[in-house]
């Protein structure tokens, strides 16, 4: 029987497949949005890429993976029938990693999160009825605990609907989260909510890029909007991956929700730039809070234009309130269990600056041998996006 893992293209979602393959001996279902295997095949090559060289990908694709060409939006992920069938049978155990993370869409947030996540729990009911299901973990974010300001949030108290959202992502996930329970009331549930996944604590190299932009662009100015000592909340994704990957395969987990989040050990903005300048051998940046209104009235109004300023604004827009807002996650939880805290991003935020400046904020991916146009085609797909 196999873990069904959604979202394995994607950043996290690669993570957590390399932890399930090196860690675990069971086979893994990987639900990708591709035409043909082909394709399919080299868009899990540039995702695990970063955690495995062609031989060892080869062999576990050979071995232990299973592709469902599909998509989330499509009823039964658009399967033929035998195929739906083959994929209810062989899941005993689902990992729901993939979302729509697109702040500003509605309409994406919609399909992908709620539609797509009610086709996932759809799956989960026929698996469970067909011969039961070990557990089914989902993915989803402290960004469901809406508007916050300077508080230490808790797992249980997170969730409350008569707050505000700060967009439709957060508000899709909060109610990602409502239907799990509402829907799959007998089965074992892990809800796993990280904060703000930003780079590998144990290596410079990342394959996303979004986040570590608008960090790139904050570290490089000379004055910065904020109070000094907010704290960000910033975990990296290694450990994200860790928890999920081990809680997952745990058969009784102390808790149904975890923050993967760096908790009341978050660092402030002042021990970030203090770190980098150092890292450096520069001067760090001048804090003036009193300019927060006025560089937001500046991001709104350069938000959606075209070109590098335009996209730079927009990306600083959705964030913004995320990196304002001075609020953490408890992590009382994962760290008992994991036996460990995440590395502060003090620790490791030089070394994923300087790759992402050297490598211009692309990484440097290997084609499957021999198709150069499987690359290509994942490469438009990625434009599309
Ligand atoms: N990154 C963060 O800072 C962060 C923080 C908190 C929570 N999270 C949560 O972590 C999870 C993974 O995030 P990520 O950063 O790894 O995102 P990501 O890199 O954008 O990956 C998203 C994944 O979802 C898949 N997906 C999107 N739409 C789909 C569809 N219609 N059908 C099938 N698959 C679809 C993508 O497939 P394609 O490759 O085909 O697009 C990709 O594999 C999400 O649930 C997110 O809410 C992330």
């Amino acid at each position: 029987m196999a873990t069904l893992l959604t979202g394995s293209t994607g950043y996290i979602g690669a993570h957590i497949a390399s932890n399930l393959l090196a860690d675990h001996a069971e086979p893994l279902n990987v639900l990708v949005r591709a035409r043909d295997s082909e394709e399919a095949r080299g868009r899990l090559w540039r995702s695990l890429q970063l955690h495995m060289d062609f031989q060892r990908f080869d062999d576990f694709y050979h071995s232990r993976i299973r592709v469902f060409r599909g998509d989330l939006t499509d009823s039964r992920f658009g399967l033929a029938d035998d195929e739906y069938s083959a994929l209810v049978r062989s899941t005993n155990s689902i990992i729901h990693c993939a979302a729509s993370l697109n702040r500003k869409s509605e309409k994406s947030c919609l399909n992908v999160n709620l539609r797509g996540t009610l086709e996932v729990i759809q799956l989960a009911m026929r698996a469970r009825d067909n011969h039961g299901l070990r557990r089914f973990s989902h993915v989803s974010t402290v960004a469901v605990a809406g508007h916050r300001a300077n508080e230490v949030v808790e797992e249980d108290s997170a969730i409350d609907w008569n707050r505000s959202d700060y967009d439709p992502y957060a508000r899709t996930k909060k109610f990602c989260e409502h239907m799990l329970r509402q829907l799959l009331p007998d089965v074992p549930r892990t809800i796993f909510r990280p904060s703000i996944v930003l780079g590998d604590s144990r290596r410079p190299e990342t394959n996303q890029f979004e986040m570590v932009r608008a960090f790139v662009f904050l570290a490089g100015l000379p004055v910065l909007p904020f109070r000094s000592t907010d704290k960000v909340d910033i975990v990296p994704v290694d450990y994200v991956a860790g928890a999920i990957s081990t809680l997952h395969q745990k058969e009784k987990p102390a808790h149904e929700i975890y923050h993967l989040s760096s908790g009341t050990r978050s660092e402030t903005f002042v021990q970030l730039t203090d770190a980098l300048a150092k890292a450096q051998d520069k001067r760090g940046p001048k804090y003036v809070p009193g300019l927060e209104g006025t560089t937001s009235k500046v991001i709104n109004a350069l938000a959606g234009r075209a070109g590098k300023v335009g996209g730079l604004a927009t990306l600083l827009k959705v964030f913004l309130p995320y990196l304002v807002w001075n609020t953490v996650f408890d992590n009382r939880r994962v760290v008992a269990e994991m036996g460990a805290s995440p590395a502060p991003f003090s620790k490791y935020c030089y070394p994923l600056l300087r790759f992402s400046r050297e490598k211009n904020f692309s990484y440097p991916y290997k084609d499957l041998p021999g198709t150069a146009a499987v690359s290509a085609a994942a490469a438009a797909r990625e434009a599309r996006r």
